[in-house]
């Protein structure tokens, strides 16, 4: 039996084919060694992120505490609880990159964008987020765009790098 919460209409656990995928994900892997994770990771990959009624029923389904579910999905920075956009911006935080100018382009991203890092623009094409020294200090400020490293980001600069998302070819 479910705990009750409130389950949004487009949470994947209240519609049909994506509780259908996390069934069949479940089902295939809840008897094997650590199969909590392995479910994890692949509601992650299929579905793209483990919502919080997800996650509560993951834990139902395998007989764990809810807790236990919530635990693994926020240590590993993997996981999301929210859906990603189609392409992410992360900012380097790491010292360098700090004293760099980090804070300023993430206050011109927000600007730019209307969102927080942690936060999907509206049509779902960006999301941002913050990370740990990327290994270029050197070129600090970092930005990740995607795979994609740049290095020396002036706030300025940021429109295009975002325009080189969003515009057709971008996606
Ligand atoms: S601190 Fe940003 S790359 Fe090292």
């Amino acid at each position: 039996m479910l705990k009750q919460i409130d389950i949004p209409e487009n949470d994947p656990v209240a519609v049909a084919d994506r509780r259908a995928l996390i069934d069949e994900i479940l089902a295939a892997n809840k008897d094997r060694p650590g199969g909590l994770m392995v479910i994890l990771n692949e509601v992650q990959s299929k579905i793209g992120f483990i919502s919080e009624p997800m996650q509560l029923y993951i834990a139902n389904r395998l007989h764990v505490p809810v807790s236990t579910v919530h635990g693994v999905v926020s240590f590993y920075s993997f996981f999301t609880t929210t859906p990603r956009g189609r392409h992410t911006i992360k900012f380097c935080m790491g010292t360098a990159c700090y004293v760099g100018g980090a804070p300023q382009l993430i206050e011109k991203a927000k600007q730019v964008l209307g969102i927080e890092p942690g936060q999907t623009t509206k049509d779902g094409a960006i999301t941002l987020e913050i990370c740990r020294c990327v290994g270029a200090c050197s070129q600090a400020p970092v930005v990740v765009v995607d795979e994609d490293s740049h290095g020396r980001v002036r706030p300025n600069k940021f429109p295009q790098l975002v325009r080189g998302l969003t515009e057709p070819g971008g996606n």
